[in-house]
């Protein structure tokens, strides 16, 4: 098993080059389920959920190759097997978002139902309910939700909660139905605007995503295009960490700064500077954080992607912070990890205290998920000794060349098999 050794280090220095969102590639390489043709992706990241998805689309009968190690071309032929296996819904939880268009396109769609995972229970009751107001029905059976209808009809979908996926599946459905769908409360990411842009350059007309109101109109067919995703703000977010624990000055190239404007505020709270530029966003920390206290929310709030990286900069800032969890019950796991790293945390239900420590102590530790993964890296350069990141698949799963990123900027890091 691989695994990533780290040592003190700092302060950084240099530029890095920010790759296209994760959670937007994902939903856009779903959206070509939609419509026949060949589709051309580019600023896609190289990381293990991509090649996931490719198998996924594959699976339904697509083709997907790689022009190179940052563009797709997908080939859709129609026809399309409507069935989203276990296998791989289990391996990729953001599978669950070809059940919209699929539907849509194709009358019926047979999705494995996905588990839980490292941050608990992770229903989908959203995403049916808004299907099902489309008209859509649903029976579950072995494991698997099992979805048919006619053509769909556009309808008002008031969501309980501004969520990601279920905003995303209901949204490719309508693309494709009859009349206008309106999704109120719709969740706001930088990536649901990116998946509309896509959408529509299609042949869909979606207005207002990117607020909390979305219209649909329907239409009868779509077509293959070109598309260039946005940058990835949670690898920002990362590379930004990495200077507020270790100290230094960067530069994140192709970053997009108005889609991180509340991480911005709070660094800068913290003691970072930050400034945009036409380049992308240039940080810097040249003295111990203080520490703030925060609550993750739906966008434009404080992502919880951003969360383990937070964390890990209140572990070594000075004072005590306050975090508080809004979307996740269980995503605090990987602070067992920073406190066997020196780090002293004290977790209540949602919340969790943090005593900021003036260095960590390094150790053995193990990632659980993605940005828990890459938030023990980034803790670990204020580590005295030596750090081990066992199985770094799940960092893999998110990341294109942390390690070699790092070591550029002037980190102490390497990988080891
Ligand atoms: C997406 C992101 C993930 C991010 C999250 C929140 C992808 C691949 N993943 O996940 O990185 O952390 O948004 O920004 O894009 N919920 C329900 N019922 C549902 C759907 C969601 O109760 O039908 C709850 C969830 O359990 C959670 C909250 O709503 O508590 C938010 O989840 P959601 O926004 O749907 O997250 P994902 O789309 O799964």
């Amino acid at each position: 098993m691989d695994r990533i050794i780290v040592k003190p280090s700092g302060p950084l220095h240099g530029d890095v080059e920010i790759n296209g969102a994760k959670n937007s590639a994902l939903k856009v390489m779903a959206a070509c389920s939609l419509a026949e043709g060949t589709f051309f992706l580019t600023n896609i990241p190289d990381i293990t959920d991509v090649r996931l998805m490719s198998e996924l689309l594959v699976s339904l009968g697509m083709t997907v190759r790689s022009v190179d190690t940052n563009s797709l071309e997908i080939t859709n032929p129609g026809n399309l097997t409507a069935e989203a296996p276990y296998e791989l819904v289990e391996k990729m939880r953001a599978s669950i978002v070809v059940l919209g268009p699929l539907l849509a396109r194709y009358g019926k769609a047979r999705v494995a139902l996905p588990g839980g995972d490292d941050f608990g229970p992770r229903p989908i009751d959203m995403h049916l309910r808004g299907l099902e107001m489309l008209g859509a029905k649903f029976a579950s059976e072995h494991g698997y939700i099992d979805g048919h209808c006619e053509r769909l009809r556009g309808s008002r979908i008031v969501l309980e909660f501004p969520s990601v996926g279920a905003t995303e599946n209901i949204m490719m459905a309508a693309v494709l139905a009859d009349g206008t769908t309106i999704i109120e409360n719709a969740a706001r990411e930088p990536e649901i605007a990116d998946l509309a842009s896509f959408l529509n350059r299609m042949g869909s007309s979606v207005l207002g995503a990117g607020t909390s109101t979305i219209v649909i109109e329907g239409v009868e067919k779509l077509g293959a295009v070109e598309h260039a995703v946005v940058p990835d703000r949670i690898e920002a977010a990362t590379y930004l960490a990495a200077v507020g624990i270790a100290g230094g000055e960067i530069n994140l190239v192709g970053a997009r700064p108005d889609h991180m404007d509340m991480l911005c505020q709070k660094v800068g709270e913290m003691g970072m500077r930050i400034s945009a530029d036409s380049n992308g966003l240039w940080v810097m920390a040249n003295k111990t954080l203080k520490a703030v206290d925060l609550a993750t929310l739906p966008y434009p709030g404080i992502a919880t992607d951003y969360k383990p990286f937070l964390v890990a900069m209140l572990a070594v800032s000075e004072g005590v912070g306050i975090v508080t969890e809004n979307l996740f019950s269980g995503r605090f796991r990987y602070i067992d990890e920073l406190i066997r790293m020196g780090a002293d945390i004290r977790t209540e239900g949602h919340h969790a205290v943090i005593r900021g420590v003036e260095n960590l102590s390094g150790a053995p530790v193990r990632a659980h998920d993605i940005r828990a993964g890459a938030a023990l890296v980034v803790a670990a350069l204020r580590a005295q000794g030596q750090t081990e990141i066992r199985d770094p698949s799940h960092i893999d799963r998110g990341y294109e060349n942390l390690v070699e990123n790092l070591s550029s900027l002037g980190a102490d890091i390497t990988r080891e098999n």
